[in-house]
This record gives C-alpha cells, structure tokens and sequence, in this order.
C-alpha cells in the first residue's frame, strides 16, 4: 500500500465542547484536539522535530520504540522528510497500527518484549548501528519538552489566557511535563500571570506518575512488571517505569495538581459520548483525561488534551 505523507507541521484547534454537542456543554471545558495532526495524536508535535534533529545531525535512519501512536508518527515523518525508520513494538501489543506504519516505509521490529524492554532494546540497536534514537528517555529527549511546550502556547493563545486546568492523558509523562513547561516559560517571560493546574489521567492498569502521586511520595517509583495489567484500551498509558515520571510527578505538586486512575470502562464510555454525541474521534485512552476533568474540574475552566481514533 502506498501512502501520501507531507512535512506538514502540527497544531490543533481548541474547541470548546459546547459549539460541537452536548455531551459535556454543561462545563467549562475545552478540548484541545490533537486528532486533526497528521497522523492523529500529539506525537506529532516531537515527531517532526525529532525528524529534522536526525536529518540536522546527518543520521541516515531514525529509531523509536512505542505501543504504536509514537511509531506510527515517526514513520510518517521519516517518510515525509526522506530517512529511514526503524519502529519496535512489543508483540503482543494489540493496536491497529502496525499496517499504517509498514505502509510509509518503516523497518518494523516486532519481539516479545514489554514496552520498557523494547526501549532499551531499540536504544542499544540504535548505539550499535549508528541510529538516531528517538525514543522516550534518550539522549535526543529535549526535543520532546520543546514539542509539547508548543501545545501550551496555542492554548494561551487560543485562549488569551491560561485555564485554570488543564487535563493530560499519562504514560511516560513527557506530554504533561512539556505542557507544563511551555506554561512556565509563559510565565517566566511575563505573558501569562499563571501556570494552569496540572491534572493527570492514567490507567487503572498501573503507572507510575499516577501512582505515586496518588500515594503522596515526591519521589517516583517504579511499578513491580508482574502488577501492571495490559488491555486493549490502556495501552498507551500502562507502564511500570515512566521516562519523564519525575519530571511530570514535580508538575502536579508544584501547581497543585491532581491525578487518578480511570478504569477501561469509562475510558471507553467517555470516547463513545465523544463519538455519538459530539461527531469526535477519540481514543478511549486519551478519553481519560475527560473523566479526570469532570472529576476534578467540573467547576473550573479547563483544557482537555485529547488524540483521536480512527475506530
Ligand atoms: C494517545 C496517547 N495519549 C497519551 C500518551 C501518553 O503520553 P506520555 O507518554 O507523553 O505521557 C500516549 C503515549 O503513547 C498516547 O499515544
């Protein structure tokens, strides 16, 4: 299959949900929708980036790990701007996504792995071949801050303010971090008088950033492998070790946070009210940070980060 790709830079509307439905037109909510972005979620905003850095530093081929979202947008750039890509996924990751990435190009590396055992596999394999890694936690993961600091900078400007919330969907917790991040630089530069508080969606299934928060430890702890439980739905969100965990469990305290768990269920409920309701397309994992939001912020004025689905 042959597929079009296009150095297109990210960005997406932010769109209050009251104009689009009625699903959550009660709240003060607006969902910041990253499913417009070429391949449909906010990878996109570190995958063009971390392209150019290769291209930039003169690597011949690109490296990353993920549970598909991440791989999916490397390969679509790398094919956009010309490189190869290498993508691992673990295999019994069960996601849609592996015919996409081998339609633009990519070189797919597909073992028995857990996702934090492919990390290190694909950042060896890339030390050995002489790849650019761009996978979480590698020496190349400031691009990863500047990317989704740009998240932060369309919503003060779409907004013409900073919320009072904003809501993330966890993993690794890089995206919370580098939305954090953006703010702060807002701030620090005198353009917003405040850093929104910071609120953290995860999966039931276990992660590290929610967890420890949860518990009240300032410290991050890593997760025992034989607890975390994988579904169909959590996968972009379960993990035992986060590569940003620190980084984003110090966002929450510093900005008075908060974080929970949301079970598959009402992932799933919460992205089908998106998709009957609204006309939107988004993953259910993504969709927890809607449930986290009316949770925690149904007062307030608050941003919803959400990617989309094609199901
Ligand atoms: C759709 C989606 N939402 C959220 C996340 C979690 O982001 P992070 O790992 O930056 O915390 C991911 C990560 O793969 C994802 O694919």
């Amino acid at each position: 299959m042959e597929v079009e790709t296009e150095d297109k830079p990210p960005g997406s509307p932010l769109i209050r949900d009251f104009d689009i439905g009625n699903y959550l037109a009660n709240y003060n909510f607006f969902l910041k929708y990253e499913g417009v972005n070429p391949t449909g979620t906010q990878k996109d905003r570190i995958s063009k980036k971390h392209v150019e850095n290769a291209i930039e530093k003169g690597y011949e081929t690109i490296s990353v790990a993920t549970c598909g979202n991440y791989g999916a947008s490397i390969a679509y750039y790398a094919r956009a701007m010309g490189i190869k890509a290498v993508v691992g996924i673990p295999s019994e990751y069960s996601n849609s996504r592996y015919a996409e990435i081998a339609a633009y190009g990519a070189e797919v590396i597909e073992k028995p792995l857990k996702y934090e055992e492919m990390v290190e596999h694909i950042r060896d394999q890339a030390d050995r071949n002489g790849w650019y890694d761009a996978s979480p936690g590698s020496q190349n993961k400031d691009i990863d801050i500047a990317g989704y600091s740009e998240i932060a900078y369309e919503i003060y400007d779409q907004l013409g303010f900073a919320p009072d919330y904003v809501s993330v969907p966890v993993g690794n917790g890089t995206t919370m971090y580098g939305i954090y991040y953006g703010f702060l630089k807002l701030m620090r530069s005198g353009r917003s008088d405040k850093i929104p508080s910071f609120i953290g969606a995860s999966t039931a299934g276990g992660n590290p950033v929610v967890y420890s928060f949860m518990n009240g430890f300032r410290r991050i702890v890593e997760l025992d492998q034989n607890s975390i439980v994988e579904t169909h739905s959590n996968e972009p969100l379960i993990a035992y070790r986060s590569y940003d965990g620190q980084r984003a469990l110090d966002a929450l305290y510093k900005t008075n946070g908060k974080a929970s768990y949301v079970s598959d269920e009402e992932m799933v409920n919460m992205s089908r009210g998106f998709r009957e309701i609204d006309h939107l397309s988004v993953l259910p994992a993504s969709a927890s940070a809607a449930v986290t939001a009316l949770k925690y912020a149904a007062d307030n004025i608050c941003v919803i980060v959400l990617t989309g689905s094609d199901k």
